[in-house]
C-alpha cells in the first residue's frame, strides 16, 4: 500500500492552501520579465540525453551523477536538469535568431536532479528562468542582473546578496587551466575519482566538487578573476560600472566557477542566508560559446534561473506577503428541491458575473450547509425556503459582521447584490 500513497522522496506536492504561494512568484516573475520585454516560452520535459551532455558538459555534476534518464522504444531520453538547454535548442529549432535581436525569452518549468534531497534541494523542482541572445556587451549582463534583481525586490525578499565573478574565455581559460594542474597535481590521488579524471579535461569543475576533500585540497587554488585577458577583464569593468551607476549592489566572489560547463565571462548568484544551506536562490551568466556549440551561427548569450522553492522559502522564512487566494463571495443554502433548484440558478447567474459563488451539492441540512459556508470563509450567504420562494425575497447575511439584509430573488438580484458586496469590500479596505 505504502508504495502508491507515498511520494517519492525528491518530490513534493502543492497542496491547495499552499499554491497562493507559487501563484503569487509565478505572476511576480512574469510581469517583471514582461516589463523587460521578455516573451514566455515553453518546452518540452525531456530532450534528447545528448542535449544535455554537449551543453551542460560531460565533466559536470549535473551530467555525471544527477540526471534522470529514460529509456524510450528506441534511444534515451532525459528529464531537463535545468532549462537553457533546451531553450536554446528550441531557439534554434524554431528560427527565432532571425527575429528581432536580441532575442528575449523566460520560461517558468519543472526541472530533475538526482541530488541528495534536503531542505532547498529536491528531485524535482521548478525554475523561472530568462534567456538573452544576440548581444555581446556587458550592458545585456547588467540588463539581466538588473531583472533578476528587480524580482527579488518585488517579492519583498530582503537581504539578499548578489556575487558576481568573471571566468574568462577559452582563450584566457587555456593559461589558467595550466596553473590549476600544476596546483592540484601534488594532491592528485588524494581527488575524488571523478575530480581525478576532470584534473586532465576540465580542471575548473574541480572547484565545484561536493566532496570536502576536494574542496578543501583546493581551498588555495589559483582563481580565473587573476587570469583573465583584457577582453574579459574590460568586460568585467563595463559590467560593474553599470551596476554602480544602477545602483544594484554586489560583491565580487573569485570562487563562484557555477556547475554548468557553458558559461564563458560574467557569472554571478544572488544569495540568502534565510534558509540554510541551499540559499542560492539564483544563479546565471553569460555562455557566449554555447549557440555555437549546438550547431547555430557563433551567437553570443545569456541567462539566469532562480530557484521557486527557495525564493518561497525565503518568503515564508522573511514574512513577504503573498497574494491572498481568492474566498467565496456567496453561499447559497437551500431546503428543499425547489429552493435548491433556485439556488443552483442564482449561483450560475452569479458566476457568469464572475463571482465565486456555491450552493449545496451535498444534500446537507441547513444547519451543516451553513458549517461549510463558514469554513470555506464565505463573505456572504443566504437560505432559501418554500418560504423566501413564496414571496421572491431573502435575507443575504454578512458572514463576518452578521449584517442581514433583505434581498429580492427577481432580475435585481444579481445588481444588488454587487452593490452590497462592492460596499463591503470598500469598507474592508478602509
Ligand atoms: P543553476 O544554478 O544550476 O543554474 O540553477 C538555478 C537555480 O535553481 C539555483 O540557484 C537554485 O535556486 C535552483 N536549484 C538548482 N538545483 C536545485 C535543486 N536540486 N532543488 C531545488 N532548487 C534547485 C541553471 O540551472 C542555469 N540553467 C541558469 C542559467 C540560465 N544560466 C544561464 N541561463
Amino acid at each position: 500500500m505504502e508504495l502508491i500513497t507515498t511520494r517519492i522522496k525528491g518530490m513534493e506536492d502543492v497542496v491547495p492552501s499552499e499554491v497562493h504561494k507559487w501563484q503569487t512568484v509565478e505572476s511576480v516573475a512574469a510581469d517583471v520579465a514582461e516589463n523587460y520585454g521578455f516573451r514566455e516560452i515553453r518546452i518540452p520535459t525531456f530532450e534528447n540525453t545528448e542535449l544535455f551532455v554537449r551543453s551542460v558538459g560531460e565533466t559536470t555534476d549535473v551530467v555525471q551523477k544527477e540526471m534522470f534518464t529514460v529509456m524510450g522504444r528506441e534511444s534515451k531520453f532525459t528529464l531537463r536538469p535545468e532549462g537553457t538547454a533546451g531553450t536554446i535548442r528550441a531557439v534554434l529549432q524554431n528560427g527565432l535568431l532571425n527575429e528581432a535581436l536580441p532575442q528575449k525569452v523566460f520560461y517558468i518549468l519543472s526541472c530533475f536532479r538526482h541530488e541528495k534531497p534536503q531542505a532547498g534541494r529536491l528531485w524535482e523542482f521548478h525554475q523561472f528562468g530568462a534567456e538573452m541572445a544576440g548581444s555581446a556587451s556587458p550592458a545585456a549582463d547588467a540588463e539581466m542582473i538588473s531583472m533578476a534583481n528587480s524580482v527579488i525586490e518585488k517579492l519583498g525578499l530582503k537581504d539578499i546578496e548578489l556575487h558576481i565573478n568573471s571566468i574568462g574565455c577559452p582563450h584566457c581559460r587555456a593559461e589558467y587551466y595550466k596553473k590549476l594542474r600544476e596546483f592540484f597535481e601534488p594532491n592528485k590521488d588524494k581527488l575524488c575519482p571523478t575530480c581525478q579524471s576532470r584534473l586532465e579535461k576540465n580542471p575548473m569543475r574541480i572547484l565545484d566538487c561536493k566532496s570536502e576533500i576536494c574542496k578543501e585540497i583546493g581551498k588555495d587554488a589559483p582563481l580565473m578573476i587573476d587570469y583573465l585577458c583584457d577582453e574579459c577583464k574590460e568586460h568585467f569593468e563595463t559590467l560593474k560600472k553599470y551596476l554602480d551607476e544602477m545602483g544594484i549592489k554586489y560583491s565580487i566572489d573569485p570562487k563562484i566557477v557555477r556547475g554548468l560547463d557553458y558559461y564563458t565571462k560574467t557569472v554571478f548568484e544572488f544569495i540568502t542566508t534565510s534558509i540554510g544551506a541551499q540559499g542560492t536562490v539564483c544563479g546565471g551568466g553569460r555562455y557566449d560559446g554555447l549557440i555555437e556549440e549546438m550547431g547555430g551561427n557563433p551567437t553570443p548569450a545569456l541567462g539566469f534561473a532562480m530557484g521557486l522553492e527557495r525564493l518561497i522559502m525565503t518568503m515564508e522564512k522573511q514574512g513577504c506577503e503573498f497574494i491572498s487566494p481568492r474566498e467565496c463571495d456567496i453561499y447559497i443554502g437551500s431546503m428543499g428541491d425547489a429552493a435548491g433548484i433556485k439556488a443552483a440558478s442564482l449561483v450560475k447567474a452569479l458566476r457568469d458575473e464572475g463571482y465565486r459563488a456555491e450552493w449545496d451539492v451535498m444534500g446537507r441540512g441547513v444547519k451543516a450547509q451553513m458549517k461549510y459556508a463558514n469554513k470555506i470563509g464565505s463573505a456572504f450567504s443566504m437560505i432559501l425556503g418554500d418560504n423566501e420562494l413564496a414571496e421572491g425575497k431573502a435575507k443575504l447575511k454578512n458572514m463576518k459582521s452578521g449584517e442581514e439584509t433583505e434581498i429580492a430573488l427577481d432580475s435585481s438580484f444579481i445588481d444588488n447584490f454587487a452593490n452590497i458586496h462592492t460596499a463591503d469590500m470598500l469598507a474592508s479596505e478602509l
